[in-house]
């Protein structure tokens, strides 16, 4: 199985090993965020960094339907994507991972869907996130032996982070962690038909939640403290998929 791994805030890479560029074509929506790479230790994988590889692209200004596009026509069977989130729920610590089951779309505006007149498209949506990728992701949490929790992924037009009382509303809402790019990713993953999973790392407590100033300093010592973690799960996740 080839897996289409979309890294972003919560990975920037997938190894330290030189990753050749691959020869990819254009896009009919334009440019994807980056040129997808492939690393000569893992074989069966495909990566491609939602931020661009100089982290340049804002979440609202992610060529969204380019990446997913590019994946699917370079031939993934299955899309993981790495997510750097908000903790909502308070049994939350920064550096948890959480694989989520759910999400809830607050995002507005973002081109979202190949569906058009010459392609009428209702896609089903109601479970997000394949349950054999999920499933997959979770024997490699237990053989590498990293922890993680299930979660509803509420997913914010950003760029600015979220007020107190949007954090609290989305709480009630059911959300557990927030971040501001698994939508459209996901669904439009789903509307080519590309079983899709995602693995979040927690680099703050969602506003409000910590009584601090949300820093991205911050959130990234995080993400580097966690990258051997994040790694070790996705190197096992695609053996795994070998297997
Ligand atoms: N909100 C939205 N997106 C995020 C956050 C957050 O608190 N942390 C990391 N990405």
């Amino acid at each position: 199985m080839i897996v289409g791994v979309i890294g972003g805030t919560g990975l920037a890479g997938l190894g330290e090993d030189p990753a050749p560029a691959i020869d990819s074509p254009g896009t009919p929506f334009g440019p994807a965020s980056a040129i997808p790479r492939r690393f000569e230790s893992l074989p069966n994988a495909i990566f491609l960094n939602r931020h661009g590889d100089g982290h340049t692209v804002l979440p609202h200004e992610i060529n969204y339907r380019a990446n997913v596009w590019l994946l699917d026509n370079l031939g993934v069977d299955a899309i993981v994507a790495v997510f750097a989130v908000g903790g909502i729920s308070r049994t939350l610590a920064d550096g948890d991972f959480v694989v989520p089951g759910q999400i809830i779309d607050y995002t507005w505006g973002r081109e979202h869907t190949f569906a058009g007149t010459d392609n009428f498209l209702h896609v089903d949506f109601s479970d997000p996130f394949d349950a054999g990728l999920r499933e997959t992701l979770a024997r490699s949490a237990g053989r590498t032996g990293i922890g993680f929790s299930d979660g509803v992924y509420g997913c914010t037009q950003g760029p600015r982070f979220e007020t107190g009382a949007e954090i609290d509303r989305m709480d009630r809402d059911g959300c557990t962690v927030v971040g501001m790019t698994a939508m459209p990713e996901a669904a439009l993953a789903r509307e080519l038909g590309l079983p899709y999973a995602g693995v979040c790392l927690v680099v703050n407590p969602a506003a409000g939640r910590g009584l601090v100033t949300l820093e991205v300093a911050d959130m990234r010592k995080v993400v580097d403290d966690a990258q051997p973690r994040m790694r070790r799960l996705l190197v096992d996740f695609l053996q795994l998929v070998e297997e």
